[in-house]
């Protein structure tokens, strides 16, 4: 990210203790690079303790303050408990939480097992919600205020094809958003959430467009004829996590270029006339993908 096109002064975020899900990688990384450059103590967890660790190492030594990184899975929910220990332990309640970490990849559904579905679902609907149950428990005891925000995709407004269990999780964790926009409005925590068009990420190219199918017509068929810049959407996230705009709870904002009002904002209806050999080629490109990242586990 171009951390000059950030639009808030420098220290806004002083004293905030932020903790963001999948933070060393992809969209969760660009985040924590404007709320650190912002003054936060940001956290973050992934699967890969070695690749957060890298992120956290990199981003201190390019913008100073603290980044704490924690090998976690957030589809295991005693390792979240100890993980949100860990960081009360380190310096008090979080005043923040991102739901940033997701997992996904394009399948026609009628060849999904029922593993593939949890594997996708157990993160993105179970493991959001265990993150936001412990994090949300702690806070409404200690009497502290603080904002949430999940990253979703416009399709949580209509449902998308090829990637139905993401799709289901995510509309899930608007609901939950909704929900306990108001349930826990009364202990000043609030629930936001972002639904972001095309950022391309390595994480989502390599399981969503593997062999690069895609790209460059999903920006031309956008309005504003290119994908999403990182600065625009750390700038909004920002904006919500922040201080000064708290009475801003229970909303879903799409950062799109307008392309669900244009399209639906739906990437994958043109995978509709894909047959047996090509899905088989791309399940196997996901799956080396996949294979890859695994080794490098620590959780
Ligand atoms: C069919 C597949 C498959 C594929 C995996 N599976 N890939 N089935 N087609 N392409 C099946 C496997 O065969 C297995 O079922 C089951 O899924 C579990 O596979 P594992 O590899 O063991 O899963 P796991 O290691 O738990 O990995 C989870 C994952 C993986 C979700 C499958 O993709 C992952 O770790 N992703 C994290 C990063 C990521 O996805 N980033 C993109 C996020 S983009 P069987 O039956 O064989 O045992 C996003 C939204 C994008 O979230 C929105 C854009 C606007």
């Amino acid at each position: 990210m171009d951390a000059s096109k950030l639009m808030f002064r420098d220290g806004l975020m002083a004293g905030e203790r932020i903790l963001v899900t999948g933070g060393g990688t992809g969209l969760g990384r660009e985040m924590t690079e404007a709320f650190l450059k912002l003054g936060a103590v940001v956290h973050i967890c992934g699967r890969r303790q070695g690749k957060a660790d890298e992120a956290a190492q990199e981003l201190m030594a390019q913008h100073g303050g603290k980044v704490v990184a924690h090998g976690c899975d957030i589809r295991d929910a005693d390792a979240i408990a100890a993980m949100v220990d860990a960081i009360w332990a380190e310096g008090g309640a979080l005043t923040g939480l991102v739901n940033n970490a997701a997992g996904n990849f394009v399948s026609r559904t009628e060849d999904l097992s029922v593993n593939g579905f949890n594997a996708i679902s157990d993160i993105v609907f179970r493991g959001t919600f265990y993150v936001t149950h412990e994090v949300g428990k702690r806070l409404i005891a200690e009497g502290k205020k603080a904002s949430f925000l999940s990253i979703l995709t416009t399709w949580v407004w209509n449902g998308s094809p090829f990637v139905v269990p993401s799709a289901m999780s995510k509309a899930a964790i608007n609901t939950m958003t909704q929900s306990l926009a108001v349930e826990w409005g009364r202990y000043g925590l609030r629930f936001n959430a972002i639904a972001p068009g095309l950022f391309p990420t390595e994480g989502m190219s390599a399981r969503l467009s593997p062999g690069g199918r895609g790209d460059n017509s999903n920006d031309r068929m956008n309005p504003m004829g290119r994908h999403g810049e990182m600065h625009e959407l750390a700038n909004l996230a920002v904006f919500l996590m922040g201080p000064g705009a708290e009475w801003v709870n229970g909303q879903t904002i799409a950062i799109d270029g307008a392309g669900y009002q244009a399209t639906g904002g739906n990437f994958w209806s043109s995978l509709s006339p894909l047959g047996d050999e090509e899905w088989t080629k791309m399940r196997d490109m996901i799956k080396q993908t996949n294979a890859k990242d695994k080794a490098t586990r620590t959780t």
